[in-house]
């Protein structure tokens, strides 16, 4: 008898919408990348951010769609329209960028996953609407004004929404919560380099609970 098909995952319609905390994850080593999805998840991260600041990104989003599929595994440093196929190709179920451009948007837009490009000024905020994206990242967030900084664009710009991520932590994700127009924030905080390095799981995953238990208090 054939064994029925793999049910393939539902597609992810909104960045924003996966989790309150969106871990980023740096890989010096794709073999990490299957016990550390599962530590987060574990913990109650299914979402999961990795960063193409390392050269192992695309074959650990491999390893995690193929193996971990209870997670939901985006790319994250996303900077060229040659990095958005290489991810989609390699599995990637939403796309994360710092910044953005005319080709890196157009690119991001025709890739078939949601998208978040980065901001950190109300220009580029405006430019992201008038382009018809109203999702976005908001980096480097405290460097960049903080919570002040996003409250005070809620007034003139309520139709964007953000996932700030940059010196976000346990001590101030909440109050990034609380704002109305944010839907997640991003860190790295759960994964420390340390902690993959010495395949640290246990410690990752108890990061992971803390995190994932982070609410706004709004
Ligand atoms: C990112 O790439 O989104 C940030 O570098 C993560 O910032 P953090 O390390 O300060 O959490």
């Amino acid at each position: 008898m054939i064994p029925p098909a793999p049910t393939p995952p539902s597609p992810v319609v909104s960045v924003l919408g996966l989790a309150p905390v969106l871990p980023v994850v740096v890989l010096p080593d794709a073999s990490a990348a299957v016990p550390l999805a599962r530590a987060l998840v574990a913990g109650g991260l299914r979402a999961v951010e990795v960063t193409l600041r390392t050269p192992a990104a695309p074959a650990a989003i491999r390893a995690i769609t193929d193996q971990v599929p209870e997670a939901v595994v985006g790319a994250g440093t996303v900077l060229t329209p040659g990095q958005v196929d290489a991810c989609v190709a390699a599995g990637a179920r939403f796309l994360v960028s710092p910044g953005w451009t005319e080709g890196l948007l157009a690119a991001m837009r025709g890739c078939g996953v949601p998208f978040l490009p980065g901001v950190s000024t109300v220009s580029e905020v405006v430019a992201l609407l008038e382009r018809g994206v109203r999702e976005m990242k908001f980096f480097p967030a405290q460097a960049a004004g903080g919570v002040p900084y996003l409250r005070s664009l809620a007034g003139p710009l309520p139709q964007a929404r953000f996932c700030p991520t940059g010196g976000i932590g346990p001590a101030n994700a909440a109050e990034y919560l609380s704002l109305p127009n944010v839907g997640c924030v991003g860190g790295s905080w759960m994964v420390p380099p340390d902690a993959v390095a010495a395949g640290d799981w246990a410690r990752i995953e108890a990061l992971a609970r803390a995190a994932a238990g982070i609410r706004g208090s709004a």
